[in-house]
């Protein structure tokens, strides 16, 4: 399966910025895997026209309408996005999202022609407490609507996010499997499962060496293009 190196920008970015981007296709031209930057919506169009794939990093469940401060599918894909991400921890958290929106999102997301990059993980509290691999399951059954096809799923402990810590090798091993074995019965062996949180150049290559690691979904790295592109130098 053909790796994924997603950057999440988040709320970071100006027009400035780019430049990264056009450092990063100069040194990685043609790249063993896919490669995708989630823009802050600002900067969507400028950076769809360097080359680089990109995504939304949310949708409004709804088209269009009466929703302040939203954008839909429809609109991230007319501005050329071919990813979104969907139920990030941080929209989790500070948005009160729910699964159930997550799920209404990510038929919004198939509607418009989107690859949905849907995102679960457990609180610190849920590992020490042995609950993670239920706390998973109940997301990732809770977030996908039936009928879901085109679908990436990114495995983020909220506790691993911007931290610098990282869980283990074998935590990280054992819930893509579970992840794996979830998803089996609609979806095969099909879906690329992404580890997120804290990922860096340093330790990329042992978390891509994982069984059912298929990339990365990278936040605060994939900001500079040096370390962006060690990481995507990393996943072959
Ligand atoms: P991080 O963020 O790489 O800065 O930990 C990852 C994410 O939130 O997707």
């Amino acid at each position: 399966m053909r790796g994924l190196a997603a950057g999440n920008w988040k709320m970071n970015g100006t027009g400035a910025d780019l430049a990264e981007v056009e450092a990063l296709l100069a040194a990685h031209p043609s790249p063993a895997c896919d490669v995708l930057i989630c823009p802050p919506a600002t900067l969507l169009s400028r950076m769809v026209a360097t080359g680089i794939a990109v995504g939304g990093q949310d949708c409004h469940a709804n088209p269009s309408g009466a929703h302040t401060g939203d954008i839909s599918a429809q609109m991230l894909a007319e501005a050329g996005a071919t990813y979104v991400i969907l139920g990030h921890s941080e929209r989790r958290a500070d948005h009160h999202e729910t699964d159930a929106q997550v799920a209404e999102k990510v038929k919004a997301a198939q509607e418009a022609g989107l690859t949905a990059i849907v995102c679960v993980g457990e609180m610190e509290a849920d590992r020490d407490a042995g609950r993670t691999l239920d706390v998973i399951g109940a997301q990732i059954d809770g977030s996908l609507p039936d009928g879901a096809t085109d679908i990436v799923v990114a495995y983020e402990p909220v506790w691993a996010i911007g931290t610098g810590r990282t869980p283990t090798l074998e935590q990280i091993a054992e819930v893509h499997a579970f992840l794996r074995d979830r998803l089996a019965p609609r979806f095969g062996d099909q879906v690329r499962l992404l580890y997120g949180g804290s990922v860096k150049p340093a330790n990329a290559a042992e978390i891509f060496a994982l069984p059912n690691v298929n990339g990365a979904l990278v936040g605060g790295a994939s900001l500079k293009a040096s370390d962006f592109g060690a990481i995507i130098a990393a996943l072959t």
